[in-house]
């Protein structure tokens, strides 16, 4: 270490340095690598932005909107309140089939928000292991009594949790005090769906008096699920049991940082006046929402039905092409790579184009394998994921071909039959 360094720099370094030594470095991934490779990665579910559609419709949305201003001015509290704001609010809260939306300017922000602002003293808020670092970050900070984690979709662990709460909380018990209830719709690193309503009766069973506040985050279901894509909870009609809805718009609706949050008339103004980074933050400028309107337009279109078609249709190819190709058979057994419950996939009209491949602590070796061959899909490592479960989360897209699918699994089974010949690779790069 360069001994000019000031203490504070050599903080830094050393503490970079033990990341490095564990192989959890991240660095920040040099652009050219993916040009010209397979996207199997992006969290542009439907390819609106890589095909060019969302470009055009943004576009569009530009010019009937002439002469609009390019910066919001101000909090939304103050100056940075608008008609566009206004109106594109009230068209996603109708979209969603919800009394209200209040735009936030990332998802992460939503979940700061909500966890931060809407437990009341003395409440409770018991959630899914697997919930969003965003969300765990704003129940860290959260006012409610006490916060209670169950396993990931376990409905076990989700019924000895309720009773735990229910034996510590006589306020809770008695109706005085609500429990929240924090899940996702398809949980981003499984690729599989809450199911709802189990949670939902469960629940009920063990608070009949009303005072459960059931909070859903739609990160990975909006625009792919439901009528004209709202979702998860609209798809089974179930709006009017979730009191809060969190909708993003980074994945498939724009593949944009921004996100609502939904709920009743009440839920919406204790937001807006009690959430720090909602109040002391500069609102969204019209670039920002003209995006956001314009991905809403394509998934109401046409345009929008077809690339949601092709979604499940592509996902059931890739899963036949992964077991029934011929080195499947060979390697199966050894454990070098599996797919999780492949059946969860494309089941009951729901698709999760998220699958993760599991491979044993050589997740960043296949991901640079794959790059390699002009493919790109993420490796993902512990703490991320649980220890000995590190995988290749492969995403598949709206415009992928089945070409492209099918080379994905051959380069797959290429390395999954070499790998031990492949020296091991610490880091996505
Ligand atoms: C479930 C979930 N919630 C929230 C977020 C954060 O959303 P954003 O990217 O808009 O900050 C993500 C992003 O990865 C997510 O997967």
């Amino acid at each position: 270490m360069p001994k000019s360094l000031s203490l504070f720099e050599q903080d830094l370094a050393a503490t970079l340095e033990k990341r490095k030594a564990k192989g959890r470095y991240r660095p920040l991934y040099p652009p050219h690598e993916l040009n010209n490779t397979i996207d199997f990665g992006s969290t542009d579910v439907m390819h609106l932005s890589a095909s060019g559609a969302l470009r055009r419709e943004f576009l569009q949305e530009l010019e009937r909107n002439p002469g609009f201003q390019v910066g919001s001015k101000g909090s939304r509290l103050i100056d940075g309140n608008n008609q566009y704001v206004v109106d594109l609010e009230e068209y996603l809260a109708d979209f969603h089939k919800a009394e209200t939306a209040l735009f936030f300017n990332s998802g992460f922000e939503a979940n700061i928000a909500v966890f931060t602002t809407l437990p009341q003293p003395g409440d409770v808020i018991v959630y899914d292991e697997f919930v969003h670092a965003s969300a765990i970050d704003g129940m860290r900070h959260t006012r409610a009594a006490s916060i209670q984690m169950f396993k990931h979709n376990d409905m076990k662990s989700f019924k000895e949790v309720l009773q735990k709460v229910k034996t510590l909380f006589p306020d809770v018990r008695e109706g005085r005090r609500s429990v929240f209830i924090a899940i996702e719709s398809l949980y981003s690193m499984d690729g599989d769906y809450s199911p709802v309503h189990q949670v939902l009766s469960a629940a009920k069973e063990y608070f009949p008096l009303g005072n459960i506040v059931f909070c859903i985050d739609e990160a990975h279901t909006s625009g792919i699920i439901g009528p004209n894509g709202s979702g998860f909870i609209c798809h089974y009609g179930l709006e009017h049991e979730f009191a809060i809805r969190i909708h993003t718009f980074g994945k498939a609706p724009s593949s944009h940082v921004a996100a609502i949050v939904m709920g009743s008339p009440r839920v919406k103004d204790t937001l807006a006046n009690y959430a720090r980074n909602f109040i002391y933050s500069t609102g969204p400028s019209f670039p920002s929402l003209a995006c956001v309107k314009a991905g809403y337009k394509i998934l109401s279109s046409p345009d929008g039905e077809e690339r949601r078609k092709r979604l499940p249709v592509l996902t059931a190819y890739f899963l036949q092409c992964f077991f029934k190709h011929p080195v499947w058979e060979q390697i199966k057994g050894n454990g070098t790579i599996y797919i999780p419950n492949p059946g969860k996939y494309v089941s009951n009209g729901l698709v999760s184009p998220i699958i993760p491949l599991i491979t044993k602590n050589k997740a960043y070796n296949l991901r640079a394998w794959l790059l390699r061959e002009g493919i790109n899909a993420w490796g993902v490592a512990y703490p991320v994921v649980p220890k000995g479960e590190d995988r290749v989360r492969v995403v598949i897209h709206s415009d992928n071909t089945r070409p492209q699918i099918e080379r994905l699994v051959d380069v797959i089974m290429q390395w999954a039959l070499e790998q031990k010949n492949i020296p091991e690779v610490k880091s996505q790069l």
